[in-house]
C-alpha cells in the first residue's frame, strides 16, 4: 500500500511515516524546498493535482494545517485558505487518483460545554473559534474524496516535532515555572497512536467520522503535573491558572471531552493513557 502524507515534517506527519513498515511505502510532503520530501503548499490547487496525480498514492494523509489557534482569530484569510481550501485541493486531487484520504479535524468544533460531554460523532458541532470553523469547513471538503476518514484527536502529543509536551519538558528542565489552565478539560492523544489508526484506517478500508481522542480525560494543568511526576521534576514548578486570567486571544472549551469508543472498536491496539505514554517517550528522550 503506497502512502503520501501532506506535512511528513509535523508531529502526526512525522509519527505516520515512522509508524510505516516494509508491507507499505511511503512518500511525504513539505514546504520546504531543502527537505528532503516533495514540495508542496496545499494552497496552490495545481501544483497539489499535479504531485498527487504523479505520485499516485493509495492512500493520501492530510496532517497540513494552520492550527496556531490565536493567531487564526486575526489571519482569518490564511487559516481558510491552509485549512478549508488547501484540504478542498487534497481531497479533489485524492479523488481524481481514487485514493483514500484520511484528515484530521479538531475536538474545538464543539462549543465545549460540560454537560454535553463526552461528545459523541452524530452531536451538533458550534465551532468555538475560527480556527474550528476552518477545521470544519476542511472537514467538508475532506468528504469531496469518495474514500475519505475524518478523525478529530484532541492536545496531539509525542516526540519528532515541538508541541506542549516538549515545550513543557524543556521549561521543567531549566526549572522554569510554566502557568497552564486548569478549566480546559479534553482528552490528549499521542502520536504514535493517531499514526497507528490511520494505518489500520487504510488497511482495513474504515471510512466516515471519528473521534480519535487518548483515553482519559484531564485538564491541561492535570496533565502537565502527570508529565512533571513520570519525569521526575519537581511539580511545583506547574502553577495553575485560569482560562480568564490566562486570557488566550481566542475562546477555548471548558470541556472537549470526545468520546472515541467507535474508533477504539475498530483499531488493533488501544490509544494510550497519557501516563504509560509519558513513560514510553522517556528512553527516547534520555537519548537524545
Ligand atoms: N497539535 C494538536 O494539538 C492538534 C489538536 C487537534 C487537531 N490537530 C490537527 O491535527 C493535524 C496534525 O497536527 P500536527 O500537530 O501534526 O501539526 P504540525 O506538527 O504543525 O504539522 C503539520 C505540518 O503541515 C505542514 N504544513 C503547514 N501548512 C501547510 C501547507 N499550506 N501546505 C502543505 N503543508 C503544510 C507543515 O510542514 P512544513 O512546514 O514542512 O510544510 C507542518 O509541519 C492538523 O490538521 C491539526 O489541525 C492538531
Amino acid at each position: 500500500m503506497d502512502f503520501l502524507v501532506i506535512g511528513g515534517t509535523g508531529l502526526v506527519g512525522s509519527n505516520v511515516v515512522t509508524a510505516t513498515t516494509d508491507e507499505h511505502t511511503v512518500q511525504w510532503t513539505s514546504r520546504n524546498s531543502k527537505s528532503e520530501g516533495h514540495e508542496l503548499d496545499k494552497t496552490e490547487r495545481d501544483r497539489t493535482t499535479e504531485l498527487i496525480s504523479k505520485l499516485n498514492p493509495d492512500v493520501v494523509v492530510d496532517t497540513a494545517a494552520f492550527h496556531a489557534v490565536d493567531d487564526c482569530e486575526h489571519s482569518r484569510a490564511k487559516a481558510y485558505d491552509v485549512n478549508g481550501t488547501g484540504t478542498r485541493n487534497v481531497a479533489i486531487a485524492a479523488d481524481d487518483v481514487d485514493a483514500h484520504l484520511i484528515y484530521f479535524s479538531t475536538d474545538y468544533v464543539f462549543a465545549g460545554l460540560p454537560e454535553e460531554t463526552p461528545y459523541k460523532e452524530s452531536d451538533y458541532v458550534a465551532p468555538i473559534n475560527y480556527y474550528a470553523e476552518t477545521k470544519y469547513v476542511g472537514e467538508q471538503a475532506a468528504k469531496i474524496a469518495a474514500k475519505h476518514t475524518i478523525l478529530r484527536p484532541s492536545v496531539i502529543y509525542g516526540l519528532s516535532s515541538d508541541n506542549f509536551v516538549t515545550w513543557a519538558l524543556g521549561e521543567l528542565d531549566a526549572g522554569n515555572e510554566i502557568t497552564i489552565v486548569n478549566d480546559q478539560i479534553s482528552a490528549p492523544t499521542y502520536a504514535p497512536d493517531l499514526a497507528q489508526a490511520c494505518l489500520d484506517i487504510a488497511e482495513q478500508e474504515i471510512t466516515g467520522l471519528y473521534h480519535a481522542t487518548g483515553p482519559e480525560s484531564c485538564s491541561r494543568y492535570e496533565f502537565t503535573v502527570r508529565l512533571a511526576e513520570v519525569y521526575d521534576y519537581d511539580t511545583d514548578l506547574v502553577k495553575p491558572i485560569t482560562t480568564e486570567e490566562f486570557g488566550q486571544e481566542a475562546p477555548r472549551p471548558s470541556d472537549s471531552t470526545l468520546d472515541s469508543t467507535a474508533l477504539y472498536e475498530q483499531l488493533t491496539e488501544e490509544f494510550t493513557p497519557p501516563k504509560q505514554a509519558f513513560s514510553e517517550m522517556a528512553p527516547q528522550i534520555s537519548s537524545d
